[in-house]
């Protein structure tokens, strides 16, 4: 039977940077305040011309360079996006695979939104474990910027710009194997979080009304309930179903929405500080690229060593949410 192994991580973000300060002369709110709240201090926000795809290519170059996969050895490509380069077709995956010069490869976007980078490799590994695909390349691309209210200072003070990738591949050693990912969702809480505009489920005069506006919007103070009980819950089963303990997982890196959920959910699983890798104060909240995001600022930063496990645990619109138990084995 082959096995699915998280062969590398690559990452990138535009170089402008939005700081709270910035944010603080848009809207009314402060410093202060965006610091205590959430633990955000600055995002990255793509240029007029950079789309979401553009920042999945750059992200995927590193991570494919990483993985030593030839892009002809490539034979999916999942994109996990709520910021597509458009809307319905082509798929952004499409749109990436293309700009990197894969041809012929399986390619298609899912919508999970901050789960999505769980959703994607869930995915890779089925179609692995299969034997229907050798080498998955994922990528989780963002550019929120383009669907944010900037007159809203509920949530434009969340969300920034960014990519995260991996690459996937089959393995017939099972201690390189992806462990497990448990996945699921619920949609009676879709009005927490949602694009109510632009699709065909909305009304047709919203779009007269509000120029088929397809920003977000949020129930800011539910959804940080849900999210706590909802990420603790999610990764409990999987270190149970597994026999692991918290105590022995090396990395918790969970979706980077907020420095207060990431810690309640630290607590309440009793992880160390030097075991939960936080990077929401430098990026914001970019969906489905936080994790890879993540994975790779661990990474970069030297202290991501092969075999370490690594726990990932997500939560998104919908709802979604994910976990994930990965332990990371670089190409040699
Ligand atoms: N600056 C100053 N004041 C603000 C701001 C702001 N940016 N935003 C809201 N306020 C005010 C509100 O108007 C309210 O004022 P009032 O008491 O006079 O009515 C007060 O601050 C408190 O508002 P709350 O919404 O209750 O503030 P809360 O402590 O819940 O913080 C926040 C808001 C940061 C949005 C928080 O609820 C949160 O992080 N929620 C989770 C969001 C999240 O994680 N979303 C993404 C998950 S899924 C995904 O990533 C796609």
């Amino acid at each position: 039977m082959a096995y699915a192994a998280f062969r590398s991580i690559g990452a990138y973000v535009p170089e402008k940077i939005l700081t709270n300060s910035d944010l603080s002369k848009m809207v009314d709110t402060s410093d202060e305040w965006i610091t205590k709240r959430t633990g955000i201090k600055e995002r990255h926000i793509a240029a007029d011309t950079e789309f979401t795809s553009d920042l999945g290519v750059k992200a995927a170059q590193k991570a494919l360079k990483r993985s030593g996969v030839a892009l002809e050895d490539i034979d999916l490509v999942v994109t996990a996006t709520i910021s597509p380069d458009y809307f319905c077709m082509p798929s952004t995956a499409t749109v990436i695979a293309n700009k990197l010069g894969i041809k012929g490869a399986t390619a298609f976007d899912i919508t999970a939104a901050c789960t999505g980078f769980i959703y994607a490799l869930s995915i890779a590994k089925a179609f692995i474990e299969s034997g229907m695909k050798k080498n998955v390349l994922i990528v989780g691309a963002e550019k929120l910027s383009a669907i944010t209210d900037y007159t809203d200072r509920g949530t434009c003070i969340l969300f920034g710009d960014g990519a995260g990738s991996a690459v996937i591949s089959a393995t017939n050693n099972k201690e390189e194997a992806i462990i497990d990912i448990n996945t699921g969702a619920d949609g009676e809480y879709a009005d927490l979080l949602m694009t109510p505009n632009g699709g065909t489920g909305s009304a047709h005069d919203s779009l007269d009304g509000e120029a088929g506006s397809c920003f977000m919007q949020m129930k800011g103070n539910e959804t940080f309930k849900v999210a706590v009980r909802t990420l603790t819950k999610d990764v409990k089963e999987i270190l149970e179903d597994n026999n692991i303990k918290s105590e022995d997982i090396k990395h918790f890196i969970p979706h980077q929405a907020n420095l207060r959920i990431i810690k309640a959910v630290g607590d309440a699983l009793n992880m160390r500080e030097d075991q939960v890798v936080i990077t929401v104060e430098k990026y914001g909240n970019t969906s489905g690229a936080s994790i890879p995001m993540a994975i790779n600022d661990l990474y970069e930063s030297g202290k991501l060593q092969s075999g370490e496990i690594m726990l990932l645990d997500a939560f998104g619109g919908g709802l979604t949410w994910g976990s994930a138990l990965i332990p990371f084995v670089p190409s040699k």
